[in-house]
């Protein structure tokens, strides 16, 4: 999607030429029609509330998570039916979760991928009614999603609702707003997982259980997930960094000075061991879920770079993942 601000926001996986980023783009585009009929109407834009939670949803995001689950339940032989709306429910918690934490009250953010932040646009009522609306579709989605065995939609429902609760992300949005003090690596750590690692972790959870897929598997896969999780809050609190250009990242800089993040306490040089520490226990825990040669494990690669020093990767995509003019 092409932002006020150009083709910078997205996970620009558009080049032609390229089978695998082909198959990515075909997967995001079959995700992104399917989010456009599931969402309300917005009456060209006279419905403010559905006009939210459209541009709340389908505005320039990176896609990681619904791409993640359609990825995970193709490696692992699954074909339903249901699978791009069960993705699209994931991905309605997730914007839901972005226009809360954008609000006044919470990061007091101006900006979001490349656009005015969804308050700024409709006023903080619409704001928070838009993203109430959005986590109620969300499950209004999984109710309704084709094709799926009884049990197993009970399972996916009680999944995501523990996902976003009080044992996930809105404990984990509460302890970063509210932690105060000195904070150990270990909190900031658990944190992280629980604001971000665990939509990851309901990702691949939903893509096993609806695979029918083996504990031991689902288990694997899970870790791989949480570890992914924290690599991915390590590197986008780098992006944080003042010094960034907010054209480049789509969304404000400085919103995490004076907070308790992994890099502000550790500084940047070891937040970025922590953060390849964490890519390698991915990585293994993905092996042995599902091998080595699929294309979640191509995926991981495609969203985090070749190689460590993402900030010089030479990166296939032109998107906030185009990390070289970010600096640090
Ligand atoms: C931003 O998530 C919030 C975090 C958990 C760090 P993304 O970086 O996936 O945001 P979009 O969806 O691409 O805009
Ligand atoms: C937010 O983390 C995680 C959410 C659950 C939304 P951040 O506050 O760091 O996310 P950004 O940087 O605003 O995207
Ligand atoms: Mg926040
Ligand atoms: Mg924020
Ligand atoms: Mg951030």
């Amino acid at each position: 999607m092409t932002t006020m601000t150009g083709r910078i926001t997205g996970l620009d996986i558009d080049k032609r030429g390229d089978p695998w980023l082909t198959e990515l783009a075909a997967i995001r585009h079959e995700f992104e029609e399917r989010m456009a009929q599931l969402l309300p109407d917005s009456a060209n834009g006279s419905d403010a509330l559905a006009t939210a939670m459209r541009a709340g949803t389908l505005g320039a995001g990176k896609r990681m998570r619904p791409l993640l689950l359609m990825l995970v339940a193709r490696d692992l032989g699954c074909a339903s039916p249901a699978l791009v709306d069960i993705a699209c429910a994931v991905e309605m918690v997730h914007a839901a979760s972005l226009i809360l934490d954008d609000m006044p009250c919470m990061d007091n953010a101006m900006l979001r991928r490349g656009q005015p932040t969804i308050h700024v646009q409709f006023g903080e009522d619409v704001a928070i009614l838009a993203s109430v609306a959005l986590l109620s579709r969300a499950f209004g989605v999984l109710a309704e999603a084709p094709g799926i065995p009884p049990a197993v939609r009970a399972r996916l429902v009680a999944k995501l609702a523990e996902t976003v609760g009080t044992q996930g992300l809105v404990r984990g949005q509460f302890e970063d707003l509210r932690a105060s003090g000195q904070r150990s690596e270990q909190e900031i750590a658990t944190t992280n997982e629980l604001k971000t690692g665990v939509l990851l972790g309901v990702s691949v959870d939903m893509a096993a259980i609806l695979a029918e897929t083996d504990d031991c598997v689902a288990e694997s896969l899970r870790s791989f997930a949480l570890a992914a999780g924290h690599a991915f809050q390590i590197r986008d609190d780098f992006q944080d960094d003042p010094a960034n250009d907010t054209s480049v990242t789509g969304k404000d800089t400085g919103k995490d000075l004076g907070k308790a993040t992994l890099t502000n306490v550790l500084g940047f040089e070891e937040a970025k061991k922590r953060l390849a520490t964490h890519l390698d226990e991915a990585d293994r825990y993905l092996t042995s879920a599902i091998g080595s040669k699929q294309r979640t494990r191509r995926f991981v690669d495609t969203l985090f770079g070749h190689g460590m020093d993402f900030r010089f990767a030479r990166s296939p995509r032109a998107g906030a993942y185009d990390t070289h003019q970010v600096r640090h």
